[in-house]
């Protein structure tokens, strides 16, 4: 699978977000809208634009609710043509946003552990297994729930890709290309190696958003990533 890459617009303001996507242009078509653009920066209208554009959006806004609301809230995101959605990945959760999805163009993800947490948060979090196993557990509640794919670090994408098979997506954030910095993600790793795991998907957003050229930054990445495509 050649792979997709996801630019995360992690901005406060429209006008920054519409400044990003001008200048990455052609070379990126796939945009992520997550709680600080979604919020702050009337992301859901900025979304519904980019979408009559011809871009695919990513609403990362990991529903959490009774089944009831899940339901209505993931038919009203597939309403607009969105791409993809992400919702915790709490089984009943993951149900009623797959009822809620059928027949669309929409693919729900489960978000199963945050490329944030370690052992040790998930621990303070109150679950006994490490990240590790409760990545696993979740990726198999989400084949089960008949959702379309799962958000996971890269460095679980190899056996999440055991469990949930070769058709769902395996979404990867906390990737970052040679010599950038880390930020607040604890699990990361470089583009051509996540592919290489499993990842369908791409997400990269402070590596990108905050350089000082991205479209350059954007080009990078997407060499990486053509790279791991010839290696695998
Ligand atoms: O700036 P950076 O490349 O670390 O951004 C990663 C993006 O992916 C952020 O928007 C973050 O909220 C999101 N994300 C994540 N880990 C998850 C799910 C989403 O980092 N498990």
């Amino acid at each position: 699978m050649a792979g997709q890459l996801i630019v995360g617009l992690d901005v406060s303001t429209r006008a920054r977000a519409e400044e990003i996507v001008a200048l990455l242009g052609d070379s990126v078509d796939f945009y992520k809208i997550g709680y600080q653009c979604f919020y702050g920066a009337d992301g859901f209208a900025l979304g519904k634009a980019l979408i009559a554009a011809g871009k695919k959006v990513f609403f990362d806004l990991k529903l959490l609710d009774i089944d009831n609301t899940v339901e209505k809230g993931v038919a009203a995101f597939a309403e607009t043509g969105a791409s993809m959605l992400t919702v915790h990945a709490y089984p009943k959760t993951m149900r009623a946003a797959a009822k809620a999805a059928a027949g669309s163009g929409l693919t729900v993800l489960g978000v199963t552990v945050l490329t944030s947490m370690d052992d040790a948060d998930v621990k303070e979090a109150g679950y006994e297994r490490d990240a590790a196993g409760l990545v696993a557990l979740r990726a198999q509640q989400a084949r089960d729930a008949g959702i379309g794919g799962v958000v996971a670090s890269p460095h679980e994408a190899e056996i999440v890709r055991t469990i949930i098979g070769s058709h769902m997506a395996i979404v990867t954030p906390g990737i970052r290309p040679a010599g950038s910095a880390a930020g607040d993600q604890k699990r990361i790793m470089g583009p051509a190696e996540a592919l290489a795991m499993g990842a369908s998907h791409l997400v990269v957003a402070r590596p990108i958003i905050e350089a000082a050229d991205p479209a350059a930054a954007a080009r990078a990445i997407l060499d990486e990533m053509n790279q791991g495509t010839r290696l695998a």
